[in-house]
């Protein structure tokens, strides 16, 4: 008798069932296959192929370099490694704004080209029709909200958005519009715990928050942050669950340490 092992696949419409049961919901940025796949395999609901590649794989300053075929490079090798999770691709800066039909151009050679489940675009009412379109194509769209890293240079800092009444307003105005043009989700980066909490009491699609505290309905992170690979990067939101740099560091230096010592390879290590 054969086993046959049931995975069960995260959908968008898992996401929307299990905010209604009121269970969390944990997301974490991959780039490749070998992290994704330990990620996907440990449980996580969503990955998502964040334009963060920008800064934590290129080294680049801001998210706005990053091109649409470095996007797709990732977010194939990241699918290639996914069993289970829900996989989520950064629209990369400059491939949906302001041009709806080049917008669902990009978001089809995304889902094409890498087998991806749904993309994510930044921003509320100004990039309506290009989500619109993606969307009559049937491709599940996530929003974001809050601090949009691709608008750096409009904002000129990365503080924390919508403590204004004003501002929050929009912010609220703008998540309903995203919900009901069909978003399945919305990222809510870094604003006010209580407006937040708000938010996510007022619409139906789970609210996922990154500094955005715990009334909403699942957080991300990226996997370098969380893990402690980047070093220099300390918002208040961010836990480190490890301390990677230290460990790759330690395990650098015994090897190099080895090599020079003529204590690698031992007998057991050669052919
Ligand atoms: O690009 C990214 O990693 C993101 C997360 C910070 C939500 O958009």
């Amino acid at each position: 008798m054969s086993v046959h092992k049931e995975i069960k696949i995260v959908t968008t419409h898992v996401l929307s069932e299990m905010k209604h049961r009121g269970e969390k919901i944990a997301m974490l940025t991959a780039y490749d296959f070998s992290i994704a796949k330990l990620v996907d395999a440990a449980g996580i609901d969503i990955i998502l192929v964040g334009d963060s590649a920008s800064n934590v794989m290129a080294g680049f300053e801001t998210t706005l370099p990053i091109t649409l075929d470095n996007m797709i490079y990732h977010a194939a090798s990241v699918v290639r490694a996914v069993n289970r999770a829900l996989v989520v691709v950064d629209m990369p800066f400059g491939t949906y704004q302001g041009n709806s039909i080049e917008a669902l151009k990009s978001a089809i050679r995304i889902m094409k080209e890498t087998g991806a489940h749904a993309v994510k675009l930044e921003g509320g009412i100004e990039v309506k029709e290009s989500i619109e379109r993606i969307l009559s194509a049937g491709i599940p769209v996530m929003g974001h909200l809050g601090l949009t890293p691709q608008s750096i240079h409009k904002f000129g800092t990365y503080v924390v958005r919508a403590r204004k009444e004003e501002e929050a307003k929009r912010l609220i105005q703008d998540a309903h519009l995203l919900q009901e043009i069909g978003c399945f989700g919305i990222v809510l980066e870094k604003v006010p715990a209580k407006l937040a909490t708000e938010v996510a009491s007022q619409v139906k699609i789970p609210i996922i928050g990154i500094g955005a505290g715990p009334g909403v309905d699942g957080q991300v992170l990226v996997i370098h942050d969380m893990l402690g690979i980047t070093q220099e990067f300390s918002p208040r939101f961010l836990r480190r669950y490890h301390n990677l740099a230290a460990e790759i560091n330690g395990a650098v230096q015994n090897y190099i340490s080895d090599v020079k010592s003529l204590e690698f390879p031992n007998e057991k290590e050669q052919y």
